[in-house]
């Protein structure tokens, strides 16, 4: 049998302030109704004033670490996925790694948007396998509230806080991840961007009258292409694993829209009782949305050994990814 990676323990964080569709109806031009039947969200969680990304990663990756039965000296790669890290410079993952007292990990972020934790499984897959690593801690993070426009109703009704982390082992059984695939395409980058304090366009009076610190997005033509996509690479990651829809136990989307969930599941034919959705309690988390759905799902016991599980996601960029695990 040849090399795998496994997940061998999963953990989620998300703070405790909720932030529900009524009190968004004070602050902007909105409704319950208009949110819950255009996207599945009833509320989002954001972040204390007190609380950074590695704040909440640290929270995840201790419940992750717990679950594995690890202590947090014995990993050697921390990777986090995340768009709203403490800082450009240092990495979340460096911080991350200081608050565990993680001494041995190798540490860096990487940023694919939504579809983050989807590239860092296939990245830490990869350095298990290629690399011999042992113990690697991939957590995707967002605190996206300080990056929401809250006077801009197309995109602040969307986005939440939280992390979510995993281990990932390597196994010499026929279990773990069977296959990872990740698909960009940059010509598509201004369906969703944050156009300022990068070097394009660095922070200064002007960009902040422009509010270009905040998350500009159109919402509808990212819908468009995220249904297209979504439902050629579901049909196509199942193919090259000739494993046939009626196999799947258990599809893990990104949380994006429940209405882009359900044209995805509908794709494959699969009832929605083998989704996992929890888009209506915490909005679209970005790189965190599919680690707390699987740790949510862990933790129900929704998942049982040997079953197979379908992630998928697409983001900013735009990048898109699947991964199908053998849990
Ligand atoms: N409350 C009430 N009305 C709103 C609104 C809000 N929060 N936001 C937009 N509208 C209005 C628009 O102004 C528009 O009005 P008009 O018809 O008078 O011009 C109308 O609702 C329809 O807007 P549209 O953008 O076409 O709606 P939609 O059905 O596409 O839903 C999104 C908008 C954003 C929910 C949806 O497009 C979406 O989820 N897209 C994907 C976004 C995404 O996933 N982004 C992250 C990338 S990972």
């Amino acid at each position: 049998m040849s090399l795998r990676s496994r997940i061998t323990g999963t953990g989620s964080y998300a703070p405790k302030k909720i932030l529900d569709n009524f009190d968004l109806e004070k602050m902007v031009d909105t409704s319950d109704e208009w949110i819950t039947e255009r996207t599945g969200i009833k509320e989002r969680r954001i972040a204390d004033s007190s609380e950074a990304a590695s704040d909440l990663s640290v929270e995840a990756s201790k419940r992750a670490l717990q679950s594995a039965g690890l202590k947090a000296k014995e990993i050697d790669m921390i990777i986090v996925a995340t768009v709203s890290g403490d800082m450009p410079i240092p990495s979340t993952a460096s911080f991350l790694q200081h608050k565990l007292g993680a001494k041995n990990a190798a540490a860096f972020d990487l940023n694919a948007a939504c579809s983050g934790f989807i590239y860092g499984l296939a990245i830490a897959d990869s350095f298990i396998k290629a690399r011999g690593f042992k113990k690697i801690l991939l957590v995707g993070v967002e605190v996206l509230s300080r990056f929401t426009d809250w006077e801009d109703r197309s995109t602040c009704i969307l986005f939440g806080d939280a992390a979510g982390a995993v281990v990932i082992e390597p196994t010499e059984k026929d279990r773990g991840i069977l296959s990872t695939h990740i698909y960009s395409d940059g010509s598509l980058w201004e369906l969703i961007c944050l156009p300022g304090g990068g070097s394009k366009c660095p922070s200064s009076k002007e960009t902040v009258e422009k509010r270009q610190h905040y998350i500009k997005m159109k919402g509808n033509e990212i819908f468009k292409v995220a249904v297209r996509t979504l439902e050629k690479i579901v049909v196509d990651t199942l193919k090259a694993n000739k494993i046939k829809p009626s196999e799947l136990s258990l599809l893990i989307p990104h949380q994006a829209n429940l209405r882009i969930i359900q044209a995805t599941a509908q794709r494959l034919n699969l009832s929605m009782d083998r989704v996992v959705v929890n888009i209506d309690r915490y909005g679209n988390t970005s790189s965190a949305s599919i680690p707390v759905a699987l740790d949510e799902a862990v933790r129900t016991g929704r998942i049982c050994d040997g079953d197979h599980i379908l992630l998928e996601a697409f983001g900013g960029g735009l990048t898109w990814g699947s991964a199908l695990i053998k849990w």
